[in-house]
């Protein structure tokens, strides 16, 4: 990947776990400074302490600086017990860039008293392959300068889509947040469909998978949304077209996926709430 805008001068980062690593690699890639980055966390993977140690990255300074960007990439039920030690890293100049899932601006503002600059960001685990989709929301003390930041952190780990508010964050974590799982479902059942219409599994779970990374990758390549590829490959009266009269019937993929969206944004308001 190439540089992708305006990477900031010093990044503390909070948690390098999955996400936090995933995120870190981007970044790296991206072109960031590995001596403008700190990591904090109390029990590095050994992956992250050997990246830290072979590019130089600081881990778990005896006196960290007070952070211009700190990026939390711990799990949300830590947020209480890290907050105490990292409150005094966060100053009004700093930008706290969060994807803790359910924690509010309000609640990161109220956990970190110094915090003013806040973006509360949900990403997808297609991040950890640098293909990720994230929502986004600033709070109002963002500025265009710290907003610029936050996206090109962001984009490291691929698409980002700014919110109006910060309520259509349930809405991301229904759609693309937990959007992964719905898809590897559709190859689960791709592939079980197969079973019964006479493939051996093994058969029919590779060309499931094959179907769905192919169709992603074209998807991706094509200037044509998903709706004109659809027809494309939907000759009328083929088999294609067969099966789109059952999975677009009204009671069909449409009224599912509407009901499974639902659901989980309803979750993830009881959730934050
Ligand atoms: N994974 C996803 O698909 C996804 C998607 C969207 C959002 N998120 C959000 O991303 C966040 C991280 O998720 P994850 O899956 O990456 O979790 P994870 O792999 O468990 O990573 C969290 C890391 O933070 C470390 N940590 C714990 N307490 C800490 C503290 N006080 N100070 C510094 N570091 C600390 C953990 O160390 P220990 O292992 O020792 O506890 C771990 O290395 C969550 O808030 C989640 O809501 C994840």
């Amino acid at each position: 990947m190439t540089a992708i805008g305006r990477l900031p001068a010093s990044l503390t980062l909070v948690g390098a776990g999955k996400m936090g690593g995933a995120m870190l690699a981007g970044w790296l890639e991206a072109g960031l400074d590995p001596r403008a980055v700190t990591i904090l966390d109390p029990a590095p993977s050994g992956a992250i302490a050997a990246l830290c140690a072979e590019r130089g990255i600081a881990l778990n300074p005896a006196d960290p600086a007070l952070a211009a960007v700190m990026v939390l990439g711990i799990k949300p039920q830590g947020l209480e017990a890290a907050a105490v030690a990292l409150s005094p890293l966060v100053g009004p100049g700093t930008l706290v860039l969060s994807i803790l899932a359910g924690k509010t601006i309000a609640d990161l503002k109220a956990r970190l008293p110094g915090a003013r600059a806040v973006v509360r960001a949900m990403p997808n685990l297609p991040a950890s392959v640098g293909r990720g989709a994230t929502g986004a929301v600033a709070s109002a003390e963002v500025t265009a300068e710290q907003r610029a930041v936050a996206e090109a952190l962001l984009s490291a780990a691929g698409l980002t889509e700014w919110l109006d508010a910060e309520a259509q964050i349930d809405a991301v974590t229904a759609v693309s947040g937990s959007g992964p799982a719905y898809v590897f479902l559709l190859v689960e059942a791709l592939a079980e469909a197969g079973v019964a219409a006479g493939l051996a599994p093994e058969v029919a779970a590779r060309l499931a998978r094959a179907t769905v990374t192919g169709s992603g990758a074209l998807l991706e390549a094509s200037p044509e949304d998903a709706a004109q590829l659809r027809r494309n490959v939907t000759s009328p009266g083929g088999t294609t077209a067969a099966a789109l009269d059952v999975l677009m019937r009204e009671d069909g993929l449409g009224r599912l996926m509407g009901e499974a969206v639902a659901a989980a944004k309803r979750r993830a308001g009881e959730l934050s709430g």
